[in-house]
This record gives structure tokens, sequence and C-alpha cells, in this order.
């Protein structure tokens, strides 16, 4: 907007009903704050300035904004003596005086869209208004201030729930909380706002009834999409906030070509990126930064969070966070990818693997029961099932480097720090505590040694000594013989 816009973000207010240590406009919902999403929104008009109004826990909620919006003001109310007085203190942080359009919104309504305040804003200045209300009609207007209107239809003011007559309290056309001013007429009207009211504040909302009184222009601005000005009070309303702002993300998505097999079980919060022809299966949660090329598959049951998935990759009954696989990779079912883990085009990490803080390369393999730990895996390699990378001492963390299409076979633990050749092949069960050459066969453990009797001995008078001995007629007590063999 090219005029001089000054937004004020009410957020001073304590949000007792939240009954959480977390201030209320902190709540999440879609994977960003409430408040942060009204920034969002509110950024879209490119107001001259924002100044947000903090009060309860200011310590949590100033750094929040002034990290969102470095160039917020911040302006303390310190005790919350009403919406009219959050205003004035804002307007105070601006030295008392403010020029041009002053737009008031609440930091707790996540759903409200940049487009939606920028047509409002332009609309208010258009009419050359001293007040104009965002309003809204609802099935149930309880606890909201109701817009007044006269015979002709103008707006009359605001009357709030606790002083509202019976009559009034059967208006359905509500104030949604965000009003648009001129500016010099607000500082002047907040001046003559007094708190003589049921709830003993200073009510914003009191403005509108002067500016009636000074024969000034004032209107009501409803808006089609109620739900945008919505705001959570409890946590019931924040899931149905939060139900509501996913039911939204997830139909773009659709809109802008995304198959989504099961949109009621899909959750994708609001920084995520989809390419078009990506497949979403029943109950997967995109979450973060996530960002998924064209053609990749994801689900079903599968969490990935701020990751990064290639075209055509396949992910399945997946827990995912920081982890990046290339494309036309194959991950799960039930693979556990922590941050750091990376997977070359074409390559493979199967079920029950954990992998954390490696490299697996292309068209490398990782397919069964592993555990794969701060190493690199080189390209084409195969790691045999059940295999360990011992990165861990005890007290410091080591690499492990498998090299280029080498093959280790099954249940191999690799003690880090170690490196396996190009092309290097291993046994199974092997213990790998040296380095292993390129193209060499790595065998650990010696030859297989059988204790006779051990158990008879060590172990007599145990179910498992009876079963022993009814498999050994004849079988006698006595020390265990070595019958080693091959
Ligand atoms: C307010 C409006 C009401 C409207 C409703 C929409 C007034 C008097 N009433 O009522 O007409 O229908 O919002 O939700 O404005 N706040 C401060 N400092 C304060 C008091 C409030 O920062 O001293 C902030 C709150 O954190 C909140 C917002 O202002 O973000 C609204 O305050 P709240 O107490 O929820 O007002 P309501 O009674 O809901
Ligand atoms: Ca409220």
């Amino acid at each position: 907007m090219a005029s001089n816009l000054t937004v004020v973000v009410l957020a001073a207010g304590g949000g007792t009903r939240m009954k959480s240590k977390t201030m209320k406009v902190l709540h999440p919902v879609g994977g960003r704050s409430m408040v942060g999403h009204v920034l969002t929104a509110v950024q879209q008009m490119e107001p001259s300035r924002i100044v947000a109004v903090v009060g309860t826990q200011r310590e949590q909620v100033g750094p929040h904004i002034h990290e969102l919006v470095p160039d917020a003001v911040l302006a303390v109310q310190e005790t919350q003596d009403g919406t009219g007085h959050a205003v004035k203190v804002a307007l105070e942080a601006l030295g008392g005086k403010v020029d041009g359009t002053v737009v008031v919104v609440t930091g707790d309504t996540p759903l409200l869209r940049g487009e939606s305040l920028r047509a409002f804003a332009e609309e208010h200045d258009a009419a050359q208004r001293a007040v104009s209300i965002l309003s809204g009609r609802v099935a149930n207007p309880f606890g909201y201030g109701r817009v007044v209107r006269n015979t002709e239809g103008d707006v009359e003011g605001i009357v709030e729930e606790k002083d509202a007559t019976p009559e009034q309290r059967e208006i359905d056309e509500i104030n949604s909380g965000i009003l648009a001013f001129d500016g010099a007429f607000l500082v002047d009207a907040l001046d003559r706002v007094g708190n003589d009211n049921a709830k003993g504040e200073y009510y914003l909302t009191d403005t509108v009834g002067i500016a009636r009184a000074d024969g000034l222009t004032v209107g009501a601005f409803p808006v089609d999409d109620v739900m945008q000005t919505e705001g959570a009070n409890d946590r019931a309303q924040l899931a149905a906030l939060g139900r509501e702002m996913n039911r939204r993300i997830v139909d773009r998505w659709m809109r802008d070509g995304v198959t989504v097999m099961d949109p009621e079980t899909t959750w994708i919060e609001s920084d995520v990126v989809l390419a078009p022809d990506v497949t979403i299966l029943p109950g997967t949660q995109l979450l973060g930064a996530t960002v998924v090329a064209e053609d990749a598959v994801v689900g079903p049951d599968t969490t990935l969070k701020d990751c990064e998935i290639g075209s055509g990759a396949r992910v399945v009954r997946t827990h995912a966070e920081l982890a990046v696989i290339g494309e036309n990779a194959t991950v799960g079912p039930f693979a556990y990818l922590r941050p750091g883990a990376r997977l070359g085009a074409g390559g493979k990490i199967g079920t029950f693997v954990e992998v954390k803080n490696s490299h697996i390369g292309d068209g490398a393999k990782v397919p069964h029961l592993s555990y794969v730990g701060d190493a690199e895996v080189g390209e084409g390699a195969n790691i045999g099932a059940g295999t360990t990378f011992a990165n861990y001492d005890g007290v410091a963390k080591h690499r492990t480097v498998v090299g280029r299409y080498a093959k280790t076979s099954c249940n191999n633990t690799f003690v880090a720090p170690v490196t396996i050749g190009d092309g290097a092949t291993t046994g199974a069960g092997a213990v790998i505590r040296r380095d292993v050459p390129p193209g060499s066969l790595a065998v650990s453990g010696g030859p297989q040694r059988n204790l006779e009797g051990w158990v008879l001995s060590r172990r007599a008078g145990t179910k498992q000594a009876e079963a022993a001995e009814q498999a050994l007629p004849g079988a006698t007590d006595g020390a265990p013989s070595d019958s080693t063999s091959g």
C-alpha cells in the first residue's frame, strides 16, 4: 500500500483459558505461532510501521516478534486495562501522534489473510472514514462486540456482550476486533474513551460511538470468510483452528496438482513446499520446511520434518527429521532418519533401519535391521542385514567409511573410526576393528568352538540344562570338552 499505514498488533492479553505456561499468541497452528500468522498477513499490507503491544509474558513474546519482524516497535502495556488502553500505549511508543491510517489487529487470529486486510484497509482509505470495522455475520455471536446500526442501516457504535441489552444481544453482526482508523482521529478519540462499563476497561470499540457523535463517517465492512477473524482462546478452539488451517492448506496443494488420498488424515504445515504430481498417502504429516519434489510418493503413516525428498522417491511408514532423500530413492517401511541422514539417488534405506548424520551414496543400499551413524557409505555399496555402525566409544563419536561398491555381510559391527575400502567385502558376523584394504575379504572371530556339556555343568538344575540332558542320553557331568569344528 502506497499510503502511510501503521499496524498495531494487540498481544498483551494473558490468554488464561489456555492454561499454559506458553503465552497464547505463541501457541502454534500449522507449524507457526498464531502471532506469526498474523504478522505474515500484516506484512502483506506493506505497512510503514508495525507496533506490537506486549504485556503478560513479554519476555517470551517480545523476542519472538522481533525474530519475525526485526523492525517492529514493541510497546509494553504494564496492566491490561482494555483494548483502548493497549492502542494508546502503542501510539505513545510512536511519540503520541500518528498520521495516515492505523489498522488494529489482534495477535490470536491465525487464519487471517493478508489480502483480506489489504482489501479492508483500501476500502477504509477510499471511503475516507474516521473508523472502519471489519465485521462478520456469525451463527453464535455470544461473547463478541455487536455492530449496532440505526434504521437506515448506518453504524451507530459497537456494544460489548456484557454491556448489551437483550435486543442488542440478538444482533448477529459482530466486531472481528480488526479496525481501521484515521490516525489523527484515533489519537484524539482515545483521550476521550472512559472505563465506565461492565468490565471497567477502556474499550477501543467506544471510538466508533465517539466518531458518530462528532458527525464523522464510520462503517462496517463484513468479511465473507469469518473464520479468518476467529481467535483461539482455549485448547479446543486452538485445535479447531488448526484443523481448519490444515484443511485450507491441503486444499490449496490439491488445487496445485498434489494427490492427497485422504485429506482428513494428512497434515501439512504452512511452510511446506510440494511439487505437482506428488502423492501423499493417508496418515502423513509434512512439517516444518519440508520440500517434496515431483512424482515422489510419501506415506502411508509417515512424518517428515524439515526434510528434502527428491523426485520420484518413495517414502513408506517413516519418521524423518532434517534428512535429504535423493531422486528415485526408497525409504522404509519402518525407517527412522535422524538429522543429517542423506541418501543418494536411487539408494535404499530399508526396514527397521536407523540412520543419523550419515551420507549413503547414489545407488547404495542399507536394506534391513541396521544402525548407520556418522558414516560415509560409498556409491553402490550394499550393507548386510543387521549391521551396526558402532560410532560411539562411550566418550566420543567416530566416523566409518565404506567404499564404493563394497559389499558387507550380515550382522557386522563396524567399530569406528574404521574404513572399508572400495570394492571390499566382509564375512558374516564380522566385527571390523581395523581398516579393510580395497578389494579384500575381511573375516573375524576365528573358527567356531563347541564347548560340549558346558550348560550341564554351569547351568545345572535349570530348565535349559534339563532339556539338554534329555536330548543327550548318557551325558555325564564334569568339565566341558572342546570339540572345535571348522
Ligand atoms: C474484543 C472487542 C470485541 C470483539 C472481540 C473480537 C473490545 C472492547 N472488544 O473483545 O468487540 O468482538 O474482541 O474477538 O475491543 N488486549 C491487550 N490489552 C488489553 C486488553 C486486550 O493487548 O488491555 C488484547 C488481547 O490480548 C487480545 C485483544 O486485545 O489479543 C482483544 O482483547 P480481548 O480481551 O480478547 O477482547 P474481547 O473481550 O474478546
Ligand atoms: Ca477475545
